[in-house]
C-alpha cells in the first residue's frame, strides 16, 4: 500500500481560488463540488513550472505523447490497451460528451441516463436538444445496479445514445463485468450508442474490480465511445484537457467529422499535465487512493459513533460519499438545514435524481481533521 498523500490544512486551502473555495463566505465549510484537497503531484507542478519559466503558453496543437501516455496508463491500471489512432481530444468530458452526441443524434431523438446521476449530465442531454430518457439505478440498501430489463425497454423504443457513468457518480458503485456485457449486447441489437463517462476510473479502489467499458466485449467495442480525462483523478479539471476514444472504425469516422475546435479549444497545459499524470504520477495517485481508502473509512467509523441515523455504504472508487440524510429528521432537504445551522455545504441529492432531496454527496477528498469537522457540524444541526 502507497503512503497516504496529505491534503492542505484549511488556511492553505481558503487561499485557492477555485469555484469549492470561492462559492460560500468564510464561516462554511465547503464539501461539494468534486476536487481534492491534496497538493497535486510534484512531477506535474515541475511540468507546469518549465512551460511558464519558459512562457510555452500558446494553443493546443498535435499531442501524440497524451495518447501514447494514456494508453500506456490504462494498460498498466486495467489491461487495456487502446489503439491510440483512435484517440481525439476535448475541452473537457462535458464538452466532448456534447460534440459527440451532436455528431450522433438529431435534436428531439432520445438520450438515456441513469439516475441518481452527475448532475451536469442532465444539463448535457437538455443542451444538445435531445429527449431525456431516465431508467433509474436499481437499489437495494444502498447497493446499486443498472435496471437492464428496463434499459431494454426504452432502447426498444428508440433511444440513439446512452450515457453511462462508469464508474457512477454520486452512488459510488463499480456496475459488474456481466451486466455491461449484456448492456453492450442490447445496445449492439438496438443499435444504441453507448458514450461511457469513465473520468473517475483512475480513483477505483481495486483496480480488477472496473473494466473500461471498450475492454467489455466485441460487442461494447462496436457500440462504445469512452470519454475520460486526468482531471478527477489528479486534480487538473481547471486545465481542460479530455480525451474521447472509439474502437469501431464507423466511429472513429464519427468522432473525425467533429469540428477542429473541439480538439483547438483545449490547453496546452492540460495536455502537458494530463501526460504528465499518466506517464509519472501512478505513485501520488496510489497515495491519494490510500488516503481516500482510510476517509472513507473514517466516514463509516464517524456515522456509526456519531450519527447512526445516516444510511452510508462504503463507496467502490473515488471521494464522493452518497449519504441518506432522510432519517435525521431536518426535512424535506436536510442538506439546507446544515447549511443554515451547521454551516457545511454539502452536494443537495435533488442535483442528481427527482427521487434524491433526501440525500447528500459528501466530498471527502481532504483532510481527516475536515471530515471530522464537517460531522461534528452535521450533529450540531440536529
Ligand atoms: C461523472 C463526471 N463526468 C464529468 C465531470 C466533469 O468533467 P469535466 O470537468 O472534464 O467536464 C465530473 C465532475 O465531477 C463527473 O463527476
Amino acid at each position: 500500500m502507497a503512503e497516504p498523500v496529505k491534503a492542505q490544512s484549511l488556511s492553505e486551502l481558503r487561499t485557492r481560488k477555485s469555484v469549492k473555495w470561492r462559492q460560500f463566505p468564510a464561516d462554511v465549510l465547503p464539501l461539494p463540488v468534486a476536487e481534492m484537497d491534496f497538493p497535486i503531484a510534484e512531477s506535474i507542478k515541475d511540468a507546469l513550472r518549465d512551460m511558464i519559466n519558459r512562457s510555452d503558453t500558446g494553443y493546443l496543437g498535435p499531442f501524440p505523447e497524451m495518447f501514447e501516455a494514456f494508453s500506456d496508463f490504462s494498460h498498466s491500471r486495467w489491461n487495456w490497451q487502446v489503439d491510440v489512432s483512435q484517440m481525439r481530444i476535448a475541452t473537457d468530458v462535458g464538452v466532448g460528451t456534447v460534440e459527440v452526441i451532436r455528431t450522433l443524434i438529431n435534436p428531439g431523438e432520445k438520450v438515456m441516463l441513469n439516475s441518481p446521476v452527475y448532475d451536469n449530465m442532465w444539463r448535457w442531454v437538455a443542451e444538445v436538444k435531445a429527449t431525456l430518457i431516465d431508467v433509474p439505478l436499481l437499489e437495494n440498501n444502498l447497493e446499486h445496479k443498472l435496471d437492464l430489463a428496463g434499459i431494454e425497454r426504452e432502447y426498444q423504443s428508440g433511444v440513439k445514445v446512452h450515457i453511462l457513468c462508469h464508474p457512477h457518480n454520486p452512488v459510488g458503485a463499480i456496475f459488474d463485468l456481466e451486466s455491461l456485457k449484456t448492456l453492450a449486447e442490447l445496445a449492439k441489437k438496438y443499435q444504441v450508442q453507448i458514450i461511457s463517462d469513465e473520468i473517475h476510473g483512475p480513483l477505483v479502489y481495486q483496480t480488477k474490480d472496473f473494466t473500461p467499458f471498450l475492454a467489455v466485449s466485441e460487442a461494447a467495442r462496436e457500440v462504445g465511445i469512452t470519454v475520460t480525462s486526468a482531471s478527477k483523478g489528479f486534480n487538473l479539471a481547471g486545465l481542460k484537457c479530455a480525451l474521447i476514444i472509439t474502437d469501431s472504425p464507423m466511429l472513429k469516422e464519427k468522432i473525425n467529422s467533429m469540428p477542429i475546435s473541439v480538439a483547438f479549444r483545449a490547453s496546452l497545459f492540460g495536455a502537458v499535465a494530463a501526460t504528465t499524470a499518466f506517464n509519472h504520477a501512478g505513485e501520488w495517485l496510489n497515495g491519494v487512493v490510500a488516503a481516500l481508502d482510510e476517509n472513507r473509512n473514517l466516514i463509516n467509523k464517524l456515522i456509526q459513533s456519531q450519527l447512526p441515523g445516516i444510511k452510508y455504504r462504503i463507496p467502490d472508487f473515488g471521494y464522493l460519499a452518497w449519504l441518506d440524510l432522510s432519517g435525521l429528521g431536518l426535512g424535506e432537504d436536510p442538506t439546507k438545514t446544515i447549511f443554515e445551522r451547521g454551516k457545511l455545504a454539502l452536494n443537495s441529492g435533488s442535483m442528481y435524481g427527482p427521487k434524491h432531496k433526501g440525500f447528500a454527496r459528501l466530498n471527502f477528498g481532504t483532510s481527516p481533521e475536515i471530515i471530522t469537522e464537517a460531522f461534528n457540524r452535521i450533529s450540531k444541526s440536529l
